[in-house]
């Protein structure tokens, strides 16, 4: 089967080109996908989109006009697809709901332990052969409140990581996991949650729900002392709310993976350009802000599981319906 494979990044490449050469026949693509570049597909019978790649209601109209009946997400969050729109063009919608909690978890304790103890800024430093420690002072994990905001596949890798800190692990999401509760994990409504937490993690969906999950108020409720990371999707975080928070000084430190308007910015290399959103200028500019481009997922391990994964549900489409744990129907906004 011919797939147009939109927003192809060098780095998978290989991985996708081997894991779907046997049976199907990859068009590979920089450009995102949107409804002007839909025509791209042309000729072929499915499309493979990436995180930011815009899948709204003109796009599927474009990629039903030509026959395309079903999007392969090489992703697991599917915040970016107009499903109800997909459902109307009878295009199925696949994901990778796992191709490695461990990724994203981890990275997340990355940013945590950077800012924690600033090993960014002592990287620098030692190059300069500055070797004073003023301002580099951070705190112990251990004995600390973690509080892991969705306790699904990531978060749970999170809240684990962070009890082999040593961490007391607070969780909140409407689905308490009994293996998380079994190891001590607490779990408690949002707002008590923030309250209490001296590290707060987001690992929840992007949902209507979900959507500024993170906004004044919430922030108002979290210890000054506290950081945030944030490695779900941007907009569960207010961030213009999140900008006037810090100037008054809190939380902390702030370290993410993911911002609001990052479709326009994060995959690509802007450097010899003009940054034209204000708004991440202004974030840049906090000396304890910690952004990463969106790279959680990037481990050799989570392109391989990406690709495998694709390639299974390219395959189930073929014969008829993708696995069933990796359709996306709107029932999964629920
Ligand atoms: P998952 O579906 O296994 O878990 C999500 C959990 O969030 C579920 O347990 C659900 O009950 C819970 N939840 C839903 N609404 C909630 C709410 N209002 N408050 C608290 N919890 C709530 O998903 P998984 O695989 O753990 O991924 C989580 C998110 O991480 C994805 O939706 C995606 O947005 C993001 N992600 C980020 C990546 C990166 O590279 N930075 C890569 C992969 C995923």
């Amino acid at each position: 089967m011919k797939v147009a494979v939109f927003s192809t990044k060098p780095f998978e490449r290989d991985p996708l080109a081997s894991a779907l050469a046997p049976r199907h026949e990859p068009r590979f693509l920089e450009p995102g996908l949107h409804a002007a570049t839909a025509p791209l597909a042309s000729g072929c019978s499915a499309v493979c989109a990436f995180v930011n790649d815009r899948l709204d209601a003109p796009c599927l109209d474009a990629l039903a006009a030509l026959n395309i009946r079903h999007v392969a997400l090489r992703s697991a969050g599917f915040n970016n697809v107009d499903l109800p729109a997909a459902q109307r063009h009878g295009i199925t919608v696949a994901r990778v709901p796992a191709y490695s909690p461990h990724a994203v978890a981890e990275h997340a304790a990355a940013l945590l332990l950077t800012l924690n103890r600033k090993t960014h800024r002592a990287f620098n430093r030692v190059r300069e052969q500055n070797f004073a420690l003023d301002g580099l002072v951070g705190f112990d994990l251990h004995a600390k409140s973690a509080g892991v905001v969705g306790t699904g596949k990531i978060g749970a890798r999170f809240a684990r990581i962070m009890l082999g800190f040593g961490c007391r692990v607070l969780a909140s999401d409407p689905a308490p996991d009994p293996e998380l509760l079994r190891l001590g994990v607490e779990y408690l409504p949002l707002r008590d949650l923030l309250a209490a937490s001296d590290i707060v993690s987001l690992h929840c969906p992007l949902t209507p729900a979900t959507r500024h999950l993170i906004d004044a108020k919430a922030l108002a409720a979290m210890k000054p002392s506290a950081v945030l990371i944030n490695t779900g999707r941007g907009a569960l975080v207010d961030t213009r709310a999140l900008i006037a928070a810090l100037k008054q000084g809190r939380p902390a430190a702030v370290g993410l993976d993911v911002y609001e308007e990052e479709a326009d910015l994060f995959f690509r290399d802007l450097s010899g350009e003009i940054l034209q959103d204000d708004v991440f200028a202004r974030l840049m500019t906090f000396p304890n802000v910690l952004i990463t481009a969106h790279q959680g997922f990037l481990t050799r391990e989570a392109l391989a599981n990406i690709a495998a994964t694709t390639a299974d549900n390219l395959d189930g489409f073929e014969r008829g319906s993708p696995p069933e744990p990796n359709l996306v129907t709107p029932s999964l906004f629920a």
